[in-house]
């Protein structure tokens, strides 16, 4: 560790979709002045560059060749991160209907998981990142100074998708918590980095309690495992 990253920690966030990573992630960031990732983010981008280059995940030669080519960049805001894909911001568009039915048979591809695994490993090079989606704790950053497995009820996470999505979601309650079930249904049954609780992962079940309250537990954790880092330096 040199001196730069001594005093700052990668904090990995996973689970499954609508467990509130996010709004927690970002301000576990906020507050400890860490950079956010939200790397659900980009696997989205590369679905939704896949749906305008007219390409199912049944593609997987030129699926990964898209992602492998493409060039993402995360960029950090106070109304949440940015996507900017081959020098255009996605950012609105990763959130359709279109691209939650697509993602996670994208994310199985393998090449595409290796890229995104690179490109978010560099982010996190200089530690002082809270990055959040699936395989962080257990694969992408496997030595995060602090790992959280966060959850949520099924019909929570969908009622929290559902609000997000305004007022012409374009779907039922129902059928949001079908969908939600089926990706992470997806998501835990892949090859590759699937969806899983790390070992040395705390579990945190956010059914009832607001974001603030996880991020404030997830905060308290971090410094205290900052206090620990630096008491062994000593
Ligand atoms: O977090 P979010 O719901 O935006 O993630 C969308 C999808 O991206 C997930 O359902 C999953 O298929 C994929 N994903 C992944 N690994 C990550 C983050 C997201 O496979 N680290």
């Amino acid at each position: 560790m040199n001196a730069n990253t001594a005093q700052r920690i990668n904090i990995a966030i996973d689970g499954p979709a609508g467990a509130g990573k996010s709004t927690v992630a970002r301000m576990v960031a906020r507050d400890l002045h860490y950079i956010y990732v939200d790397t659900g983010a980009m696997y989205r981008a590369a679905t939704l560059k896949a749906i305008e280059e007219g390409l199912s995940a049944e593609q997987q030669e030129l699926v990964s060749q898209l992602a492998e080519s493409m060039d993402i960049r995360l960029i950090p805001g106070t109304e949440g991160q940015k996507v900017i894909v081959d020098g255009e911001d996605v950012t609105d568009r990763l959130r359709s209907l279109e691209v939650n039915r697509l993602v996670s048979h994208i994310a199985k591809i393998e090449r595409v998981r290796t890229r995104m695994a690179s490109l978010q490993r560099r982010m996190a090079l200089e530690k002082g990142v809270v990055m959040d989606g699936r395989d962080i704790g257990t694969h992408v950053l496997p030595d995060a100074e602090l790992k959280v497995f966060l959850t949520a009820s099924p019909r929570e996470r969908a009622l929290r998708r559902f609000r997000e999505m305004g007022d012409n979601p374009g779907v039922t309650l129902d059928q949001l918590e079908l969908e939600i079930g089926e990706r992470d249904r997806i998501d835990r049954e892949r090859e590759i980095a699937p969806l899983l609780q790390a070992e040395d992962a705390r579990l945190v079940d956010s059914t009832g309690k607001s974001a603030e309250q996880v991020a404030d537990e997830i905060v308290h954790w971090g410094l205290a495992s900052l206090r620990t880092i630096s008491a062994e330096e000593k």
